[in-house]
Protein backbone atom coordinates (compact mmCIF):
# COMPACT_ATOMS: atom_id res chain seq x y z
CA UNK A 1 0.00 0.00 0.00
CA UNK A 2 1.55 3.46 -0.88
CA UNK A 3 0.56 6.68 0.85
CA UNK A 4 0.83 8.64 -2.35
CA UNK A 5 -2.05 8.57 -4.96
CA UNK A 6 -1.74 6.58 -8.01
CA UNK A 7 0.13 8.78 -10.80
CA UNK A 8 -0.57 8.16 -14.06
CA UNK A 9 1.53 8.87 -16.89
CA UNK A 10 1.05 9.53 -20.65
CA UNK A 11 3.63 7.12 -22.65
CA UNK A 12 5.41 10.70 -24.01
CA UNK A 13 9.46 11.35 -23.21
CA UNK A 14 8.33 13.11 -20.23
CA UNK A 15 6.06 10.17 -19.02
CA UNK A 16 8.81 7.78 -19.49
CA UNK A 17 11.66 10.15 -17.92
CA UNK A 18 9.00 10.28 -14.50
CA UNK A 19 8.15 6.52 -14.15
CA UNK A 20 12.28 5.64 -14.71
CA UNK A 21 13.18 7.77 -12.13
CA UNK A 22 10.00 6.46 -9.59
CA UNK A 23 12.07 2.85 -10.81
CA UNK A 24 15.29 4.68 -9.72
CA UNK A 25 14.09 5.57 -6.38
CA UNK A 26 12.43 1.83 -5.58
CA UNK A 27 8.70 2.66 -6.81
CA UNK A 28 6.82 0.16 -8.42
CA UNK A 29 5.42 0.92 -11.73
CA UNK A 30 2.85 -0.82 -13.93
CA UNK A 31 3.69 -0.35 -17.98
CA UNK A 32 2.25 -1.47 -21.02
CA UNK A 33 3.90 -4.41 -22.62
CA UNK A 34 3.01 -6.41 -25.86
CA UNK A 35 1.37 -9.18 -23.43
CA UNK A 36 -0.22 -7.90 -20.80
CA UNK A 37 0.67 -5.30 -17.82
CA UNK A 38 3.79 -5.87 -16.21
CA UNK A 39 4.30 -4.27 -12.84
CA UNK A 40 7.76 -3.31 -12.49
CA UNK A 41 10.43 -2.51 -10.35
CA UNK A 42 14.47 -2.47 -10.22
CA UNK A 43 15.53 -6.00 -10.12
CA UNK A 44 18.79 -5.32 -8.00
CA UNK A 45 16.71 -3.90 -5.27
CA UNK A 46 15.70 -6.26 -2.49
CA UNK A 47 13.20 -3.65 -0.81
CA UNK A 48 11.30 -2.40 -4.39
CA UNK A 49 11.26 -6.41 -5.25
CA UNK A 50 9.54 -7.22 -1.68
CA UNK A 51 6.97 -4.18 -2.63
CA UNK A 52 5.94 -6.36 -5.84
CA UNK A 53 5.17 -9.45 -3.98
CA UNK A 54 3.23 -7.56 -1.40
CA UNK A 55 1.41 -5.35 -3.67
CA UNK A 56 0.24 -8.63 -5.66
CA UNK A 57 0.27 -10.92 -2.53
CA UNK A 58 2.34 -12.83 -4.90
CA UNK A 59 3.49 -16.00 -2.94
CA UNK A 60 7.41 -15.62 -2.56
CA UNK A 61 8.58 -18.64 -3.73
CA UNK A 62 7.54 -17.64 -7.02
CA UNK A 63 9.71 -16.50 -9.43
CA UNK A 64 9.90 -13.13 -11.48
CA UNK A 65 10.48 -12.38 -14.88
CA UNK A 66 13.27 -9.84 -15.68
CA UNK A 67 12.80 -7.49 -18.46
CA UNK A 68 15.89 -5.82 -20.75
CA UNK A 69 15.91 -3.71 -23.60
CA UNK A 70 17.88 -5.66 -25.99
CA UNK A 71 19.87 -9.42 -26.00
CA UNK A 72 23.05 -7.94 -25.13
CA UNK A 73 22.14 -6.21 -22.07
CA UNK A 74 20.49 -10.03 -21.30
CA UNK A 75 24.02 -11.52 -22.26
CA UNK A 76 25.33 -9.77 -18.98
CA UNK A 77 22.95 -11.62 -16.67
CA UNK A 78 22.58 -14.54 -17.78
CA UNK A 79 24.66 -17.56 -19.82
CA UNK A 80 23.15 -18.18 -23.74
CA UNK A 81 23.52 -21.82 -25.36
CA UNK A 82 23.35 -22.47 -28.69
CA UNK A 83 19.22 -23.06 -28.55
CA UNK A 84 18.58 -19.66 -26.32
CA UNK A 85 20.97 -17.74 -28.73
CA UNK A 86 18.73 -18.92 -31.66
CA UNK A 87 15.54 -18.44 -30.04
CA UNK A 88 16.50 -14.52 -28.57
CA UNK A 89 17.65 -13.68 -32.22
CA UNK A 90 14.81 -14.85 -33.67
CA UNK A 91 12.10 -13.70 -31.50
CA UNK A 92 13.61 -11.17 -29.53
CA UNK A 93 11.72 -8.57 -29.23
CA UNK A 94 8.95 -10.32 -28.52
CA UNK A 95 6.25 -12.62 -26.55
CA UNK A 96 9.08 -15.04 -25.51
CA UNK A 97 10.47 -15.81 -21.67
CA UNK A 98 14.17 -17.78 -21.53
CA UNK A 99 15.12 -19.24 -18.21
CA UNK A 100 18.50 -19.33 -18.16
CA UNK A 101 21.18 -19.96 -16.06
CA UNK A 102 22.27 -17.10 -14.17
CA UNK A 103 25.88 -15.33 -13.69
CA UNK A 104 26.92 -15.19 -10.39
CA UNK A 105 27.57 -11.52 -10.51
CA UNK A 106 24.61 -10.34 -12.32
CA UNK A 107 23.61 -8.67 -9.14
CA UNK A 108 20.21 -9.53 -8.95
CA UNK A 109 18.07 -9.68 -5.96
CA UNK A 110 17.74 -12.86 -4.67
CA UNK A 111 14.08 -12.34 -4.02
CA UNK A 112 13.26 -11.95 -8.14
CA UNK A 113 14.87 -15.83 -8.51
CA UNK A 114 13.07 -16.89 -5.36
CA UNK A 115 16.74 -18.31 -4.81
CA UNK A 116 16.59 -20.44 -7.92
CA UNK A 117 20.16 -20.85 -9.97
CA UNK A 118 18.00 -19.48 -12.87
CA UNK A 119 16.78 -16.61 -14.32
CA UNK A 120 13.40 -15.90 -16.75
CA UNK A 121 14.59 -13.13 -18.79
CA UNK A 122 12.39 -11.39 -22.14
CA UNK A 123 13.04 -8.57 -24.33
CA UNK A 124 9.52 -6.71 -24.64
CA UNK A 125 8.56 -5.58 -27.92
CA UNK A 126 6.53 -2.13 -27.42
CA UNK A 127 7.70 1.21 -28.00
CA UNK A 128 6.56 1.87 -24.23
CA UNK A 129 8.36 -0.97 -22.52
CA UNK A 130 11.39 -0.77 -24.98
CA UNK A 131 11.53 3.28 -23.93
CA UNK A 132 11.03 2.60 -20.28
CA UNK A 133 13.47 -0.13 -20.16
CA UNK A 134 16.05 2.29 -22.20
CA UNK A 135 15.48 5.47 -19.93
CA UNK A 136 15.99 3.42 -17.04
CA UNK A 137 18.77 1.51 -18.90
CA UNK A 138 18.96 -1.54 -15.54
CA UNK A 139 17.12 -4.87 -14.87
CA UNK A 140 13.52 -4.50 -14.45
CA UNK A 141 11.77 -6.99 -12.80
CA UNK A 142 7.85 -7.21 -13.27
CA UNK A 143 5.31 -9.86 -12.69
CA UNK A 144 1.95 -9.36 -14.69
CA UNK A 145 0.02 -6.11 -13.00
CA UNK A 146 -3.08 -8.11 -11.76
CA UNK A 147 -3.93 -9.11 -7.57
CA UNK A 148 -1.73 -12.98 -7.56
CA UNK A 149 -4.14 -15.37 -8.70
CA UNK A 150 -6.65 -12.99 -10.61
CA UNK A 151 -7.13 -12.38 -14.58
CA UNK A 152 -4.46 -10.87 -15.95
CA UNK A 153 -4.29 -7.11 -17.28
CA UNK A 154 -4.53 -5.71 -21.32
CA UNK A 155 -5.20 -2.29 -20.61
CA UNK A 156 -4.26 0.36 -17.80
CA UNK A 157 -7.95 0.22 -16.69
CA UNK A 158 -7.51 -3.66 -15.63
CA UNK A 159 -4.23 -2.03 -13.65
CA UNK A 160 -6.01 0.34 -11.85
CA UNK A 161 -9.10 -1.68 -11.15
CA UNK A 162 -6.69 -4.39 -9.56
CA UNK A 163 -3.84 -2.74 -8.52
CA UNK A 164 -4.91 1.05 -8.18
CA UNK A 165 -4.33 1.88 -4.81
CA UNK A 166 -0.59 -0.32 -4.15
CA UNK A 167 1.49 1.01 -7.04
CA UNK A 168 3.13 4.00 -7.45
CA UNK A 169 2.55 4.84 -11.23
CA UNK A 170 0.96 3.22 -14.60
CA UNK A 171 1.73 4.41 -17.35
CA UNK A 172 -0.79 4.30 -20.25
CA UNK A 173 -0.02 2.74 -22.90
CA UNK A 174 -3.36 1.52 -24.22
CA UNK A 175 -4.64 -1.74 -25.12
CA UNK A 176 -2.03 -4.92 -25.18
CA UNK A 177 -1.72 -6.43 -28.65
CA UNK A 178 -1.26 -9.97 -27.98
CA UNK A 179 -3.17 -10.14 -25.04
CA UNK A 180 -1.43 -13.54 -23.73
CA UNK A 181 1.52 -13.82 -21.17
CA UNK A 182 4.84 -14.69 -23.24
CA UNK A 183 5.59 -18.44 -23.69
CA UNK A 184 8.15 -19.49 -21.35
CA UNK A 185 11.22 -21.73 -22.57
CA UNK A 186 13.75 -23.27 -20.26
CA UNK A 187 16.98 -23.39 -21.91
CA UNK A 188 18.47 -25.01 -19.01
CA UNK A 189 19.45 -28.56 -20.41
CA UNK A 190 17.36 -29.61 -23.28
CA UNK A 191 14.84 -26.91 -24.57
CA UNK A 192 11.53 -27.56 -22.81
CA UNK A 193 8.22 -25.54 -22.95
CA UNK A 194 7.09 -24.34 -19.14
CA UNK A 195 4.50 -21.94 -20.08
CA UNK A 196 2.29 -21.91 -23.73
CA UNK A 197 1.89 -18.00 -24.42
CA UNK A 198 2.13 -15.30 -27.07
CA UNK A 199 4.33 -17.20 -29.37
CA UNK A 200 2.98 -20.69 -30.41
CA UNK A 201 5.56 -23.53 -28.94
CA UNK A 202 4.88 -24.73 -33.07
CA UNK A 203 6.86 -21.42 -33.80
CA UNK A 204 9.81 -21.91 -31.51
CA UNK A 205 9.95 -25.96 -32.46
CA UNK A 206 10.56 -24.91 -35.97
CA UNK A 207 13.20 -22.55 -35.10
CA UNK A 208 15.05 -25.16 -32.76
CA UNK A 209 14.43 -28.18 -35.68
CA UNK A 210 13.23 -29.93 -32.63
CA UNK A 211 10.58 -30.81 -30.44
CA UNK A 212 10.61 -28.93 -26.86
CA UNK A 213 9.97 -30.88 -23.79
CA UNK A 214 6.74 -30.56 -21.73
CA UNK A 215 6.14 -29.40 -18.43
CA UNK A 216 4.72 -32.70 -17.76
CA UNK A 217 8.06 -34.35 -18.67
CA UNK A 218 9.84 -36.03 -15.52
CA UNK A 219 13.36 -33.55 -16.93
CA UNK A 220 11.43 -30.72 -17.41
CA UNK A 221 12.46 -27.70 -14.41
CA UNK A 222 9.32 -26.50 -12.42
CA UNK A 223 7.99 -23.78 -13.15
CA UNK A 224 7.07 -22.20 -9.44
CA UNK A 225 4.21 -20.07 -10.54
CA UNK A 226 2.11 -22.46 -12.85
CA UNK A 227 -0.49 -23.05 -9.83
CA UNK A 228 -3.39 -25.00 -10.94
CA UNK A 229 -5.89 -22.43 -10.08
CA UNK A 230 -4.95 -18.73 -11.97
CA UNK A 231 -6.66 -16.71 -14.42
CA UNK A 232 -9.62 -16.78 -11.99
CA UNK A 233 -12.75 -14.44 -12.80
CA UNK A 234 -15.20 -14.45 -10.06
CA UNK A 235 -17.76 -16.66 -11.18
CA UNK A 236 -17.24 -20.42 -12.11
CA UNK A 237 -16.00 -21.53 -14.93
CA UNK A 238 -17.51 -24.73 -17.42
CA UNK A 239 -15.19 -25.16 -20.70
CA UNK A 240 -16.02 -27.01 -24.11
CA UNK A 241 -19.63 -26.02 -23.88
CA UNK A 242 -21.73 -26.47 -26.54
CA UNK A 243 -24.84 -25.50 -24.94
CA UNK A 244 -25.63 -23.13 -22.41
CA UNK A 245 -27.37 -23.94 -19.38
CA UNK A 246 -30.09 -21.98 -16.96
CA UNK A 247 -28.07 -19.06 -15.17
CA UNK A 248 -24.70 -19.64 -17.19
CA UNK A 249 -23.74 -16.99 -19.64
CA UNK A 250 -21.49 -17.77 -22.88
CA UNK A 251 -18.20 -16.92 -23.81
CA UNK A 252 -18.57 -17.38 -27.36
CA UNK A 253 -15.80 -18.74 -29.84
CA UNK A 254 -16.96 -18.79 -33.31
CA UNK A 255 -20.30 -18.65 -35.01
CA UNK A 256 -22.08 -19.15 -31.63
CA UNK A 257 -25.04 -16.61 -30.25
CA UNK A 258 -23.28 -15.98 -27.09
CA UNK A 259 -23.16 -13.07 -24.32
CA UNK A 260 -19.22 -11.99 -25.38
CA UNK A 261 -17.31 -13.58 -28.14
CA UNK A 262 -13.48 -13.67 -28.02
CA UNK A 263 -13.57 -14.12 -31.93
CA UNK A 264 -16.97 -14.36 -34.24
CA UNK A 265 -15.41 -15.39 -36.85
CA UNK A 266 -13.58 -17.62 -35.35
CA UNK A 267 -9.78 -16.25 -35.50
CA UNK A 268 -7.30 -17.60 -33.03
CA UNK A 269 -5.14 -14.26 -32.46
CA UNK A 270 -8.45 -12.02 -32.27
CA UNK A 271 -9.24 -14.45 -29.28
CA UNK A 272 -6.11 -14.24 -27.64
CA UNK A 273 -6.08 -10.36 -27.68
CA UNK A 274 -9.58 -10.31 -26.26
CA UNK A 275 -10.17 -13.32 -23.76
CA UNK A 276 -8.62 -11.19 -20.47
CA UNK A 277 -10.55 -8.29 -21.57
CA UNK A 278 -13.95 -10.71 -21.52
CA UNK A 279 -13.03 -12.22 -18.62
CA UNK A 280 -12.50 -8.79 -16.83
CA UNK A 281 -15.88 -7.63 -18.57
CA UNK A 282 -17.19 -11.11 -17.14
CA UNK A 283 -16.11 -9.50 -13.74
CA UNK A 284 -17.58 -6.13 -14.46
CA UNK A 285 -21.58 -7.77 -15.18
CA UNK A 286 -20.99 -10.33 -12.12
CA UNK A 287 -21.70 -12.99 -14.22
CA UNK A 288 -22.01 -15.69 -11.59
CA UNK A 289 -21.51 -18.69 -14.23
CA UNK A 290 -19.63 -18.78 -17.28
CA UNK A 291 -19.69 -21.12 -20.03
CA UNK A 292 -16.99 -21.35 -22.37
CA UNK A 293 -17.16 -22.52 -26.26
CA UNK A 294 -14.76 -25.64 -26.99
CA UNK A 295 -11.58 -23.23 -28.63
CA UNK A 296 -9.18 -25.76 -31.00
CA UNK A 297 -6.10 -26.83 -29.20
CA UNK A 298 -3.18 -25.60 -31.73
CA UNK A 299 -1.16 -22.75 -32.45
CA UNK A 300 -2.11 -19.74 -29.59
CA UNK A 301 -5.27 -22.03 -28.81
CA UNK A 302 -2.86 -24.04 -26.87
CA UNK A 303 -2.56 -20.76 -24.22
CA UNK A 304 -5.81 -19.72 -24.33
CA UNK A 305 -6.79 -23.32 -23.60
CA UNK A 306 -3.92 -23.29 -20.54
CA UNK A 307 -5.24 -19.97 -18.85
CA UNK A 308 -8.70 -21.25 -19.36
CA UNK A 309 -8.28 -24.43 -17.39
CA UNK A 310 -6.68 -22.53 -14.68
CA UNK A 311 -9.44 -20.14 -14.86
CA UNK A 312 -12.26 -23.14 -14.17
CA UNK A 313 -9.74 -25.28 -11.68
CA UNK A 314 -10.84 -25.70 -8.19
CA UNK A 315 -9.95 -22.81 -6.22
O1 LIG B 1 4.25 -11.72 -20.78
C1 LIG B 1 4.76 -11.89 -19.68
O2 LIG B 1 5.57 -12.82 -19.45
C2 LIG B 1 4.39 -10.89 -18.57
C3 LIG B 1 4.91 -9.53 -18.98
C4 LIG B 1 4.69 -8.49 -17.91
O3 LIG B 1 6.24 -9.62 -19.34
N1 LIG B 1 4.92 -11.31 -17.30
C5 LIG B 1 4.43 -12.40 -16.63
O4 LIG B 1 5.01 -12.59 -15.38
O5 LIG B 1 3.58 -13.13 -17.08
P1 LIG B 1 4.36 -13.53 -14.28
O6 LIG B 1 5.14 -13.25 -13.04
O7 LIG B 1 2.92 -13.34 -14.22
O8 LIG B 1 4.72 -14.98 -14.74
C6 LIG B 1 6.07 -15.40 -14.71
C7 LIG B 1 6.17 -16.88 -14.71
C8 LIG B 1 5.74 -17.51 -13.40
O9 LIG B 1 4.95 -18.66 -13.70
C9 LIG B 1 7.07 -17.92 -12.76
O10 LIG B 1 6.95 -19.04 -11.92
C10 LIG B 1 7.92 -18.21 -13.98
O11 LIG B 1 7.57 -17.21 -14.89
N2 LIG B 1 9.36 -18.09 -13.68
C11 LIG B 1 10.04 -16.98 -13.36
N3 LIG B 1 11.33 -17.26 -13.13
C12 LIG B 1 11.49 -18.59 -13.33
C13 LIG B 1 12.59 -19.50 -13.25
N4 LIG B 1 13.81 -19.08 -12.91
N5 LIG B 1 12.36 -20.81 -13.52
C14 LIG B 1 11.14 -21.24 -13.87
N6 LIG B 1 10.03 -20.43 -13.96
C15 LIG B 1 10.22 -19.13 -13.69
MG1 LIG C 1 0.94 -13.55 -13.97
Amino acid sequence: MTDEPLLTLRPDPDGIAKAAAILRAGGLVSFPTETVYGLGADARNDSAVAGIYAAKGRPSFNPLIVHLPSLSAARTLCHFDDAAARLAGAFWPGALTLVLPLRPDAGVSKLVTAGLETLAVRVPDHPVAQALLTAFDGPVAAPSANPSGRVSPTSAAHVQAGLGNKINALVDGGSCAVGLESTIVSCVGKPALLRAGGIPAEALEACLGQPLALPDDPETPVSPGQLASHYAPQGSVRLNARTVEDGEVLLGFGNVEATLNLSPSGDLTEAAARLFDCLHQLDAMGAARIAVSPIPDHGLGRAINDRLHRAAAPR
